[in-house]
């Protein structure tokens, strides 16, 4: 697929459940989760089947939390065979990924996100609402374990309540063979009224960590970020700012939300039903749904809505 602008799309996100175990606190409001998914994991392959037809060749299952997903392995497996995907990764928070690392890992996930944005317990618990640190490091040892390649972190930098954290999450890559990517708050759902003080930027991320680090590392992956290696390091650092610099420009993403929508643009509010054409196993209608969303993809795009990051897949 090749959208207004040019841009080929071959990448496509699936947020499987907006449900979550944790409730971190830019994402997800104390208490129980209200919307429903629409979509079930064979609506969610019939789409990822059609996308591969149009030249989608790598699939991010995200979420919500998609380990909460039951039958995510046979799902896996199943889009796995589909022609033209050559790549399927999963973002977690891996609280549960100990268990079910390897079974994910032999149906075809070979790259893992894993949120993290503490490396303290008492100060994971207190950001994602009751997490346990140790499960999430178990995770991480796990999707090394098992050769996940690359195990990538995501951690999301607040003013006042990680940032203190930085170099530790730095240094923390001597030793563990992992990619931590620190990450701008973005003012969304609800992060939308924090204070501008929770906003650290990467310029001054960068700042920080510049007396740490080596060299750039070699380009990996079409993601946003970029990346450097700290001194003695076995794994990388990289930066990804979401409101400050624009990635719009090699943007080559589309996402399918857990509540049933295509959705061309993160940024933009913008989104087309799926759940029909889904339904009635329509191919040709959803070629055009998924069609028509690429072709809406906007140039660049900066307004910051306050829908919720855990239905359209961080
Ligand atoms: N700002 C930045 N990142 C966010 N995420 C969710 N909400 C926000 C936000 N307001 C991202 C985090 C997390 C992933 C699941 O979604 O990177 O790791
Ligand atoms: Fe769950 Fe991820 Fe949102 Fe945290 S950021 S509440 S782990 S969906």
């Amino acid at each position: 697929m090749i959208d207004g602008q040019g841009r080929v799309i071959d990448y496509l996100r699936l947020s499987l459940t907006a449900e979550c175990n944790l409730r971190c606190r830019y994402c997800l409001p104390e208490g129980r989760i209200v919307s429903h998914s629409k979509l079930t994991l064979a609506d969610f392959a019939f789409i990822v089947e059609v996308a591969a037809g149009l030249g989608i060749s790598r699939v991010r299952l995200t979420g919500g939390e998609p380990l909460l997903v039951q039958g995510l392995a046979e799902f896996v497996a199943e889009i796995r065979q589909y022609p033209g995907i050559q790549d399927i990764a999963l973002t977690t928070n891996a609280q549960g990924l100990d268990n079910l690392a390897d079974a994910i890992y032999q149906a075809g996930v070979s790259r893992v996100n894993i949120s993290l944005d503490s490396l303290r317990p008492e100060r994971y618990a207190y950001l994602t609402r009751g997490g346990k640190l140790q499960l999430t490091l178990q995770g991480v040892e796990a999707a090394l374990y098992v050769g996940m390649f690359p195990v990538k972190i995501n951690c999301v930098i607040m003013g006042g309540l990680n940032d203190d954290e930085i170099e530790a999450f730095a240094l923390w890559t001597r030793v563990k063979p992992v990619s931590v990517r620190f990450i701008e708050l973005m003012p969304f759902g609800e992060a939308a009224n924090w204070p501008d003080s929770s906003f650290v930027s990467v310029r001054s991320m960068k700042e920080r960590l510049a007396p740490l680090i080596s060299h750039k590392d070699k380009v990996t992956g079409g993601g946003p970020a970029e990346s450097f290696v700290i001194t003695g390091a076995l794994g990388s650092i990289g930066f990804i700012s979401g409101t400050t610099e624009h990635f719009c420009g090699t943007c080559s993403r589309l996402r399918v939300t857990s509540v049933g929508t295509i959705r061309p643009c993160l940024f933009s509010d913008l989104e087309y039903s799926l759940q029909e054409a889904v339904r009635n196993r329509n191919h040709q209608e959803l070629q055009t749904l998924l069609l028509d969303a690429a072709l809406s993809k906007p140039v660049r795009e900066n307004s910051m809505k306050t829908k919720r990051m855990a239905e359209i897949g961080g």
